[in-house]
């Protein structure tokens, strides 16, 4: 067996793990996930993840389909058996199989899946070098987006249509025009007054542990920070740009459409960033 996933209680070789046709997951996007870093075999805020793992399910009413303290036993087991020294940690509940009906079902058995991946330092590092374009669209999602939902069709399509135009990311911009995040990050950018900002934590957006992590660094080491939105204007005007999640860690953006983010480099201010994110994350 190369690669062994868990589903539903079972081990299973990765490329033979199946999932019923009639999942909810499958038929309504009627599910939750998280993403776990792991850095040198040991996971990165895990009790943060878990924590908004359990704030999601209860939201949308879907029952943990195993006890909060087994998420670990099997989460390791996966890190472990995939010999995953960097990589992710993929986990997804959905609210189980069921004959296809909006309602819930009486009876829910809520399905779960986590798999592993190895990732590249090299590609991650090259990104931290060069940093990232972002392309801008709007933002089409629903009122929930803190709700780490498996339904991600806007955040998709915006990503696709990044790709298309030789973007990385996609920030999203809603009706007011301010940005709330990425279509997989959070979205920050550095004024000119050195202060650092992200729009606020609210249903606009998935507050991201990253985002948390690296917020308290800020504050530890007294830099400069706020919640509060910003719109494209205030990126022409901005010092520097950086995107946070656990698949990017605090990567610089160098470009957002055609705007130039400083000298069209990583900012000056990369390193020491990246440094009190990686200072105030916590491993298991
Ligand atoms: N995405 N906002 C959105 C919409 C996201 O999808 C993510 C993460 C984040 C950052 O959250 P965190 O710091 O907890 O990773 C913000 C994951 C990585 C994904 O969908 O692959």
């Amino acid at each position: 067996m190369s690669r062994v996933a868990y589903v539903n209680g079972n081990y299973l070789d990765f490329n033979k793990s199946l999932i019923h046709i009639e999942d909810r997951g499958y038929q309504f996007a009627d599910g939750v996930y998280e993403v776990f870093n792991v850095s040198n075999s040991k996971l990165v805020d895990y009790d943060l993840h878990l924590k908004r793992l359990f704030r999601s399910l209860g939201e949308l009413q879907i029952k943990s389909p195993i006890s909060k303290n087994t998420f670990i036993y099997h989460i390791e087991n996966i890190v472990r058996m995939n010999i995953i020294t960097n990589g992710l940690i993929y986990l997804q509940i959905t609210r189980g199989v069921a004959p296809r009906d909006h309602k819930f079902p009486k009876k829910q058995k809520s399905s779960i899946v986590i798999t592993g991946r190895h990732s590249s330092e090299d590609e991650y590092e090259n990104k931290f070098k060069k940093g990232i374009k972002v392309s801008t669209h709007e933002d089409i999602r629903w009122g929930r987006c803190d709700i780490k939902t498996i339904s991600l069709l806007p955040n998709v399509l915006a990503k696709q249509d990044a790709h298309i135009k030789g973007a990385s990311e996609a920030w999203l911009i809603n009706k007011e025009g301010y940005i709330t995040e990425g279509c997989a990050s959070n979205a920050w950018i550095l004024k000119k007054d050195n202060t650092l900002i992200t729009h606020p934590s609210n249903n606009a957006i998935l507050t991201g542990i990253t985002r948390t992590s690296f917020i308290k660094g800020l504050k530890k080491h007294s830099i400069k920070f706020k919640e509060a939105k910003f719109k494209v204007k205030d990126i022409r005007n901005a010092k520097e740009a950086y995107a946070t999640s656990a698949t990017q860690h605090v990567t610089p953006v160098i470009k957002v459409d055609k705007i130039r983010i400083g000298n069209g480099k990583p900012g000056k201010f990369a390193p020491t960033l990246r440094d009190v994110y990686m200072e105030a994350l916590q491993l298991k």
